[in-house]
């Protein structure tokens, strides 16, 4: 199984390879030790990282989100294996080459805020919190693999894969919610300060496929922020 391993990237917490898992393409997610941290609670914390992504990737599918197919989980080895997309950019690579074409990108820019919002909204009504909402933990993905050329603009055939669930957790709480909003702003506001109006477009999408709390989410979001701005303040 997964005899040869090529190293895909190191992140902070994990690094990442691919292989190919009973014949089809397939990513390892492991996470390293961690050598300020106690061994014993090191353990602790990366068996429940483990446990919350496999949770929320099968929880989020079964929500109607699309997240990588879930293929093998090894305490032992801290890994997990899943289903690879060879052919995917990061809601932030894509964020990134839109501005850059200057071609078309407020409606394609658009049309991701849109499904951002959308796919965040699913997650929420489902209560689960992501925890880590960024734009490099959106895939973009072809809904229909075609023939002719990948073309990343073209909306209408493509969907968002929702990945690095690690620090994802169940509640059905307006505050929660709040917070995982927050985490997307702030995210937003440090890796595109070239689109400011960004989280709103996703936050108006996320507000119009409304469930019946949404006005508590959103006041619940406003307060942590005005918490965040304070404390910014101070220091
Ligand atoms: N299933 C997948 N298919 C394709 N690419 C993936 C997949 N999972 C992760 N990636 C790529 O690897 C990157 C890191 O993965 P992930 O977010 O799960 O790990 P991480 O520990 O957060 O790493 P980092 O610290 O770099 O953010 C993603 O941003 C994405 O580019
Ligand atoms: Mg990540």
């Amino acid at each position: 199984m997964c005899q040869e391993l090529k190293i895909l990237k190191q992140g902070a917490e994990a690094k990442l390879y691919i292989c190919n898992y009973l014949g089809k393409p397939a990513l390892i997610k492991e996470r390293f030790k961690k050598n300020y941290r106690h061994p014993d609670l090191d353990e602790t914390i990366t068996k429940e990282r483990i446990k919350n992504e496999a949770r929320s990737i099968v929880r989020a599918k079964a929500a109607g989100v699309k997240t990588p197919t879930l293929y093998l989980v090894d305490f032992e080895r801290r890994r997990i294996y899943m289903q690879h997309f060879e052919n995917s950019i990061t809601a932030k690579d894509s964020i990134i080459q839109i501005k850059k074409s200057g071609t078309g990108d407020v409606a394609s820019l658009d049309a991701l805020a849109r499904k951002i919002g959308e796919t965040v909204r699913k997650l929420h009504d489902n209560n689960i919190i992501h925890g880590d909402l960024t734009t490099s933990n959106i895939l973009l993905v072809e809904k229909n693999p075609s023939a002719s050329e990948l073309n990343w603009l073209d909306h209408d055939n493509i969907e968002l894969v929702m990945i690095d669930f690690g620090l994802s957790h169940v509640d059905s709480s307006a505050e929660d919610k709040g917070v995982d909003l927050y985490v997307l702003e702030r995210a937003l506001i440090s890796t595109h300060n070239d689109c400011p109006d960004l989280f709103s477009k996703i936050f108006d999408a996320y507000k119009s496929y409304s469930k019946s709390n949404i006005k508590e989410i959103i006041s619940k979001f406003e307060e942590v922020r005005a918490r965040g701005r304070k404390r910014t303040m101070v220091g």
